[in-house]
């Protein structure tokens, strides 16, 4: 994908489809100064056209080089937001889709709340985000979408703000779409080495380093809880390690990614029911896929932090060996724990994780990041994740950031309380902990879970369950995985290296 901007007049670009995004209520800025420029019949068009969110009209006027012009809405008046911004350019890639259109340019709307950076980022997010389509198993040689995405930028705007903004957006859609193809990849390409071998070559293509372990390793760290969620798998597990540490990097302790990779999810000997629950388990490496995208796009934008990424991985499912309830698995940090449910395993891979970070990092913050409980979704839907921290002084702080993150990228998070009395749901009869709380407060006993294993360092927890994978198409996320957390993590960090040093 290209990405580019251009200042030249709109009647004279040369793409196969001219988007002008418009909003209801007149006098647009975008029209005002576009009055006359584009010809009659566009004049007459945007005069009839009702610029609701999202609804789209092609013409196709005479005085444009393009053939096509697309007007898409953006809603109520000229106070559109990021959100807006993306959904109507989705709408309009959707448009493009249908076309077949190769070359795509978009005007930057003037005026808004937004500054000319937000707005080109999102201009370009819903562009790719909306435009992308997964065809790796499609047989027919159909339209892989636009190559080209011109932005528009007009006299009103300041051009490297645009610049920036551009680069920006593609960089997290990009890295949004390589989690979703990731996730949306068959099962049977993407066991344990595969999505190892995947992220090999992802840090190859993006310059950042990674380090894969295999079974033995594995062993020899003690990772016993990686260990018993693989026993009945026919395929070995791996325990990636990514490496982004720029020269320039701001900080010393890294910040540390963790994702949970369970390639398939079966919920092994407490076998899961098909139909609406393992018919989705593909995407049980949702947070192992976020943290490869986010990766990628820290790298593409050389962001000055240094960040590692954790990825255990493996798929879970019932087997002459696989692990079963009543099993005690000592896990990395030495603690024991009681298996009740073999589909509760997400945690044991990420406890592992946590607790091998606590030990070799000292970071200054972990985020993990795993479609973690079905209770998650139960409570928030797919319209946030679940987000859980320790109740310390600087939780409210650090709950805040992580919240103002998903407000810009429109990947939400809710935070659930952590209080001390949902450790009573974890106690075990014969070891330290159990690893199932019971039906009440699930995400919240699973936060808990891996609280055990984070030894007081700034960690945040996210639940990615609900938004991770859609059966529906939602403004620009096409059904199947939407790579959520990507944007959210990129934007979180980048935002966190601008503003170290204010308080
Ligand atoms: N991968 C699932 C959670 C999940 C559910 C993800 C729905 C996406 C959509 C996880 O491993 C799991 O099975 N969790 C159990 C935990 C329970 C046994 C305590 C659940 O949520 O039912
Ligand atoms: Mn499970
Ligand atoms: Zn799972």
């Amino acid at each position: 994908m290209t990405v580019t901007t251009t200042t030249e007049a709109p009647v004279d670009l040369e793409v196969d489809l001219l988007l002008l995004p418009v909003s209801t209520t007149p006098p647009a800025p975008l029209i005002d100064a576009l009055a006359g420029t584009l010809g009659p019949a566009v004049d007459r068009g945007l005069q009839d056209f009702e610029a609701e969110r999202g609804r789209t009209r092609v013409l196709y006027p005479e005085h444009t080089v393009a053939p096509r012009v697309v007007f898409v809405g953006l809603g109520d008046g000229t106070d559109f937001e990021a959100d807006d911004l993306r959904t109507a350019a989705a709408a309009g890639a959707k448009v493009a889709l249908d076309h077949e259109a190769d070359t795509v340019a978009a005007l930057l709307p003037a005026s808004g709340p937004l500054n000319d950076t937000r707005a080109a980022q999102g201009l370009v997010e819903g562009l790719m985000l909306g435009g992308y389509r997964y065809r790796r198993y499609k047989t027919d040689d159909g339209f892989e979408g636009p190559s080209t995405i011109v932005v528009h930028v007009g006299e009103e705007h300041d051009l490297p703000s645009v610049e920036e903004g551009a680069e920006r957006g593609q960089a997290q859609a990009a890295g949004a779409c390589t989690a979703r193809d990731l996730v949306n990849r068959s099962p049977d390409e993407k066991t344990a080495r595969q999505l190892a071998e995947t992220i090999q070559a992802s840090g190859e293509a993006h310059g950042y380093a990674v380090e894969t372990w295999g079974e033995d390793r594995i062993r020899e760290e003690g990772m016993g809880g990686v260990l018993a969620v693989n026993r009945g798998s026919f395929d070995p597990p791996t325990f990636s390690i990514l490496r982004w540490a720029p020269s320039n990097a701001v900080n010393d302790a890294p910040v540390v990614l963790v994702g949970k990779g369970v390639v398939f999810d079966t919920g092994g000997l407490s076998l899961k029911n098909t139909k609406d629950s393992m018919d989705m388990m593909k995407a049980d490496m949702g947070g192992a896929a976020a943290v490869v995208g986010a990766f990628e796009a820290l790298a593409d934008l050389d962001v000055p932090l240094h960040v590692v990424g954790l990825v255990p991985a493996t798929d879970n499912r019932p087997g002459r060996k696989a692990y079963v309830p009543g099993d005690v698995v000592r896990m990395h940090s030495g603690a024991t724990v009681e298996i009740l449910n073999t589909d509760a395993e997400g945690r044991l891979l990420l406890a592992d994780a946590l607790s091998y970070a606590v030990d070799h990092y000292s970071p200054e913050l972990v985020i993990d990041v795993a479609t973690l409980t079905g209770s998650c979704v139960v409570a928030l839907g797919q319209a946030a994740a679940g987000v859980m921290t320790s109740e310390t002084d600087a939780a409210a702080e650090r709950l805040y950031a992580i919240q103002r993150a998903g407000e810009r990228t429109g990947e939400r998070v809710h935070p659930l309380p952590m209080y001390d009395t949902y450790n009573e749901h974890l106690e075990s009869d014969v070891a330290d902990l159990k690893n199932v709380g019971g039906r009440k407060a699930g995400a919240i006993t699973a936060g808990k879970f891996l609280e055990h294993f984070v030894d007081e360092m700034p960690w945040l927890h996210l639940d990615i369950a609900g938004p991770a994978f859609r059966k529906t198409d939602q403004a620009y996320q096409p059904k199947g995985g939407t790579g959520f957390g990507v944007r959210l993590l990129v934007d979180h960090l980048d935002n966190s290296v601008r503003t170290r040093g204010e308080s």
